[in-house]
């Protein structure tokens, strides 16, 4: 597949096969994200892969408000902490930027392309109770639950992408 291909075919999947996914391609998919490109290459993420107990427990914690009830049919969630380095926490200072944010966002367009290769559904979550999930997980000192992304073979089928029109998000100049 071809990456263009991967963009396109990549959608939000909610909903998932009771069938688990060989640990190895999930590993692909994180081995993927770590290739992403971060400030001054501080490579400020962690992905959690979790299943059974303590994934329901987390799945809750996406529910809020009646969202997200997708979740318990992922095969895992995947959950991206990033602990900002010190380069990082003067660009927020100083420039008011969160190079941190983008970091994973890289990262974790990188994941969900690789597992739209592999024949894997994805779903990016935001939608979260960071500190009740924090609690569950070995985190270090400064490291902050950020997104999750869910995981599974996907038992929905792709929908027709709905974006703005092209010219009124890129703008040439010159
Ligand atoms: C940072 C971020 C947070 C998101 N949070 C949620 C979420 O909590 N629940 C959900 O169902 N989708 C969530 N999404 C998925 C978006 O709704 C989805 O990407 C968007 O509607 C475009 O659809 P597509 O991914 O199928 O192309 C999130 C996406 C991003 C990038």
């Amino acid at each position: 597949m071809q990456v263009k291909e991967a963009i396109e075919s990549r959608y939000s999947c909610r909903s998932y096969k009771p069938e688990r996914v060989d640990d190895g391609l999930i590993a692909d998919c994180l081995q993927c994200a770590a290739l992403a490109p971060s400030a001054c290459n501080k490579q400020p993420w962690k992905f959690y892969v979790v299943r059974g107990e303590k994934k329901a427990a987390i799945a809750k914690c996406t529910q809020l408000f009646g969202a997200n009830s997708f979740t318990d049919s992922a095969d895992a969630l995947i959950v991206v902490t990033a602990k900002p380095s010190a380069i990082d926490k003067a660009a927020d200072k100083i420039k008011n930027l969160d190079f941190s944010a983008n970091d994973l966002g890289l990262a974790v367009g990188n994941l969900c392309l690789r597992a739209t290769e592999l024949g894997l559904g994805t779903c990016i979550i935001g939608w979260l109770q960071a500190g009740k999930i924090g609690k569950m997980l070995p985190l270090s000192v400064g490291e902050k639950v950020k997104l999750i992304v869910a995981i599974g073979y996907p038992a929905d089928a792709p929908r027709t992408k709905k974006r703005k029109p092209f010219s009124d998000t890129a703008i040439f100049l010159g």
